[in-house]
C-alpha cells in the first residue's frame, strides 16, 4: 500500500532524528507540506532545519506538544502526525524524571487526542528499543512485553501504552517503531558517540560506564530516518516495527573506533563509574521490518567514518553546545570509578 499524505505535523523535529527526517521528506516527497512543532529544549536547535526556513511547503512553529490548544489547532491543519518530540537522554532521566514523564507521557497522550478528534489518516509515534528493557539474551520482538528499567524507557513505555489503548478504545490508526541506538550527524553531544568524538578532537579524555561492555545496535540516522518513511507511507493498518541492523557492539569497540579513525591514542580512554540501572545489552528481531522492504544500507564502519568527519567539519555546530549548563550536566554525570 502507499498512502498519499499531502499535510504532516512533525513534531520534535529541531532534534537529532527528527530534523534528518524532515531533511529526507524534503528531498523525496517536495510536495508534501511539513509542519514542524518543536519545543526547543536544550536538545532542539532551530539551526538544525535552517535550509528549509522560508521554502514552500515548509513551516516551523515553536511550541509544546502539552499545548493541547496549540496541538488542536495545529491537527486541524494536518493529514498526519509523526512525533519525535521527547526528553531523550537516560542519564538526563535520572537525574529529572518528572520532565520526561511530562513530555514522552502527557505530550504523547496530547498529540494522540487531537489525532482522534481531527480523524487523522494515520499517527505514527516515534519509541524505542529500551521499552524492552534489557535483553541478556535473545532478541525482542514486536509482540514481547515492555520491561523498561530507566525512568526514559518507563516513560517511552507509557507514551506507547497511551497511544495503544487508543488504538484500542477510540480506533486511532496508529503505527509504531521502535529503533535501536542512532548516531549522526546533528546528534547533541551528551549521547555516547558525539560525546567520543567531540572530547577527542579536543583531547579530553573518553569516558566509559564500568569497563565499556555495555553492546548496542547502533543504527545510522539516515537509515533510520528511511524506516520511519516506509512505515508512514508503506505500513499496511497498525502495528510497531522494530527498526535496528542486527549487528552488536561493545562501547569500548566504539571507543577504539572513533580513536582508530582520528589517529588519537587509545590511552584517552577513561573508565568511570557506571549508569545506575545500566541495561547492557538490547537486540531486535527486525523480520516484521525487513518483509516491508526496508533493509539497512550503512555498515557501522562507513557510518562511524561520516559522523567523525562530520563532527570535524562542523565544529561550529557543536562548540557553541558544550557551555555552560553542558558542563554543569557532565561534572554531575560521570563520576570517577570506585573499584
Ligand atoms: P533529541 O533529544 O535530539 O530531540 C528531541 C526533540 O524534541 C528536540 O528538538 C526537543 O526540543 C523536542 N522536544 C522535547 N520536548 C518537547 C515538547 N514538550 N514539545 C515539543 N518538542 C519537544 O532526540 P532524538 O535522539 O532525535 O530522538 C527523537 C525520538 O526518537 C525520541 O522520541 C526518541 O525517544 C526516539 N529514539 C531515539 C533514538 C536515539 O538513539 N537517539 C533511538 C530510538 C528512538
Ligand atoms: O536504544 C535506543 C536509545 O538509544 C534511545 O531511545 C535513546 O534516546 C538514546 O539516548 C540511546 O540510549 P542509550 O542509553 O543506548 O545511549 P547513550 O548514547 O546514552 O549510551 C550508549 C551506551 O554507551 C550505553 O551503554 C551507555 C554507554 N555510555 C554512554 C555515555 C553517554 C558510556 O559508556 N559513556 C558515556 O559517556
Amino acid at each position: 500500500m502507499s498512502r498519499s499524505l499531502k499535510r504532516l505535523l512533525v513534531a520534535g523535529a529541531a532534534g537529532f532524528i527528527g530534523s534528518n527526517f524532515v531533511r529526507l521528506l524534503r528531498h523525496t516527497r517536495p510536495d508534501l507540506e511539513v509542519t514542524v512543532l518543536d519545543k526547543l529544549t536544550y536538545a532542539g536547535n532551530r539551526a538544525n532545519l535552517l535550509e528549509f526556513e522560508g521554502t514552500e511547503g515548509y513551516r516551523f512553529v515553536h511550541g509544546d506538544i502539552c499545548d493541547a490548544g496549540l496541538v488542536d489547532t495545529l491537527a486541524g491543519q494536518a493529514d498526519a502526525i509523526v512525533n519525535f518530540a521527547a526528553e531523550t537522554h537516560v542519564d538526563r532521566s535520572l537525574m529529572d524524571p518528572f520532565a520526561f514523564i511530562e513530555t514522552d507521557v502527557r505530550g504523547t497522550a496530547v498529540l494522540c487526542e487531537a489525532a482522534r478528534k481531527h480523524e487523522h489518516e494515520v499517527f505514527l509515534l516515534v519509541s524505542t528499543d529500551e521499552v524492552y528493557g534489557e535483553v541478556p539474551a535473545g532478541r525482542s520482538a514486536e509482540t514481547d512485553a515492555f520491561r523498561p528499567r530507566s525512568p526514559y524507557s518507563a516513560s517511552k513505555a507509557a507514551g506507547e501504552h497511551i497511544a495503544h489503548a487508543y488504538a484500542e478504545s477510540f480506533g486511532l490508526p496508529l503505527l509504531v517503531t521502535r529503533g535501536s541506538n542512532t548516531y549522526g550527524p546533528y546528534q547533541y553531544p551528551e549521547k555516547l558517540i558525539p560525546v567520543l568524538i567531540t572530547n577527542a578532537v579536543d583531547g579530553l579524555r573518553l569516558p566509559l560506564y564500568k569497563d565499556g561492555s555495555a553492546v548496542r545496535d547502533y543504527l545510522f540516522v539516515e537509515d533510520h530516518c528511511r524506516a520511519i518513511a516506509q512505515v508512514l507511507f508503506d505500513a499496511p493498518g497498525s502495528g510497531a516495527y522494530n527498526v535496528g541492523t542486527g549487528a552488536e557492539t561493545t562501547g569500548l569497540e566504539v571507543a577504539e573506533a572513533v580513536l582508530e579513525i582520528m589517529a588519537k591514542p587509545k590511552s584517552l580512554i577513561e573508565f568511570v563509574a557506571d549508569r545506575p540501572g545500566h541495561d547492557h545489552r538490547y537486540a531486535l528481531d527486525i523480520s516484521r521490518i525487513t518483509a516491508l522492504g526496508w533493509e539497512p544500507r550503512v555498515t557501522f564502519a562507513e557510518g562511524l567514518e561520516r559522523t567523525v568527519r562530520w563532527y570535524v567539519e562542523h565544529q561550529e555546530w557543536w562548540r557553541p553546545l558544550k557551555s555552560g549548563e553542558y558542563w554543569d550536566y557532565y561534572r554531575r554525570n560521570y563520576r570517577p570509578l570506585v573499584s
